[in-house]
């Protein structure tokens, strides 16, 4: 029987937590099952996370930044993955998709994408064998190495169309996936901006506002929403200069307006990429009020909890799925452009030699997420 458990690692560019998910994974014929067994929100050490963000984009940084980084992310990181085994329960291998720096488009193809966190961190504190860096593998097959959800969603719901609010919005539809533009992170900026808050909590600054057109045009005035997919963007290029550069355009905007007009533009953007379908969504944006009215004007919006995924940890089961395929031999093939499936990730041993499982030879093609209750035993 190929079955593991696995930890997931992850945290995306609203750079907010670190999130950790625990899952039992088995293979039954071309299906993948998953038990979704808990996940928690593992906070970076507020020093870590001040001096993460003073380095990204649009800052510069130097080597030594970028090696201290590393270090403290992939510390915040082991102790996030000690956490989870105490409180979640043991697991066989861990998979991280560490915190991303930069991801390097040019001309529309993406032709790097560094993560922070270094596993041996995780390997060192935990004693388990960690699998990381996933996403260069497919950024080297010609791929934009994200979203990777692409991955998890065309297994898992098929037809439908699966929608991810993170600092960038990302969505899977059909053959493709291609983030969608910003999601959360010209609306965190904003929230700052306006009301030294990190975020706009639970929408509430939003609704006071109307929505700028002639902002919003300004915005939608981007090409990258004309791109065709696959396609990929980041932090790196939606950050504060970006959004700054947009209201110098304009006659002076007021916070609440700005925070109301880039929740237009958020919705705006994602209806169009998903033409009007039913969406399972999940990210942090779902728990904004004022995002999901938006969204709900113009789509059919179910959550991912109704389906099983906790909305808040899907990207985690997603790490925790890479992890699961890589440690089994089987490639991947996320719709990022990549020539065709590839092994992802790379392999840092645990306490011991490495002992992989003999590599599974099927095609997987379907994910089933089954509740927690039936806890499936580890071979
Ligand atoms: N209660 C809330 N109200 C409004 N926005 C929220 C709330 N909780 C989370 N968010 C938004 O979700 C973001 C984090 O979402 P997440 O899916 O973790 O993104 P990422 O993958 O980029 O880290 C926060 O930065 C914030 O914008
Ligand atoms: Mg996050």
């Amino acid at each position: 029987m190929d079955a593991c458990r696995v930890i997931g690692l992850i945290s995306g560019t609203s750079v907010d937590a670190i999130d950790v998910a625990l899952a039992d994974l088995r293979l039954r014929g071309d299906t993948v099952e998953l038990v979704p067994v808990g996940h928690i929100e593992a906070g970076y050490p507020a020093d870590v996370r001040e001096e993460l963000l003073a380095a990204l984009p649009p800052a510069g940084c130097t080597a030594e930044q970028l090696c201290k980084l590393d270090t403290k992310i992939g510390q915040a990181f082991a102790q996030a993955a000690g956490r989870a085994l105490a409180e979640l329960g043991q697991a066989d291998v861990i998979a991280s998709l560490g915190q991303t720096v930069y991801h390097w488009v040019e001309d529309g193809d993406c032709l790097g994408t560094l993560q922070l966190g270094q596993p041996a961190w995780i390997a060192e504190s935990t004693g388990l064998p960690v699998i990381a860096d996933l996403r260069a593998r497919d950024v080297a097959a010609g791929g934009h190495g994200a979203p990777l959800a692409g991955l998890f969603d065309q297994l898992w719901l098929k037809d439908e169309i699966a929608l991810n609010i993170g600092g960038i919005a990302n969505i899977t539809r059909g053959s493709v996936a291609f983030d969608t533009g910003p999601g959360n992170a010209l609306l965190d900026l904003a929230a700052q901006m306006v009301a030294g808050q990190s975020y706009d909590k639970d929408g509430a600054l939003a609704p006071a506002g109307k929505v700028r057109h002639d902002l919003l045009d300004v915005l939608l005035a981007d090409p990258y929403y004309r791109l065709d997919p696959p396609k990929s963007t980041g932090k790196e290029y939606f950050h504060l200069s970006y959004l700054q550069a947009a209201l110098d355009e304009v006659p002076a905007v007021d916070g609440p307006d700005l925070l109301a007009t880039l929740v237009e533009l958020t919705a705006v953007t994602i209806a169009e990429a998903c033409k009007g379908h039913r969406v399972v969504a999940s990210g942090g944006g779902v728990r904004n009020p004022a995002l999901m009215a938006a969204l709900s004007e113009r789509l059919d919006v179910v959550t991912s909890d109704s389906l099983g995924i906790p909305s808040d940890a899907k990207e985690a089961y997603l790490t925790a799925l890479l992890g699961f395929l890589t440690w089994h031999g089987i490639p991947a093939d996320p719709p990022t452009g990549a020539a065709g499936p590839r092994l992802l990730g790379s392999i840092t041993p645990g306490r011991g030699p490495l002992r992989m499982p003999a590599p599974a030879a099927i095609d997987v093609r379907q994910l089933r997420v089954t509740p927690l209750g039936g806890s499936l035993a580890c071979s």
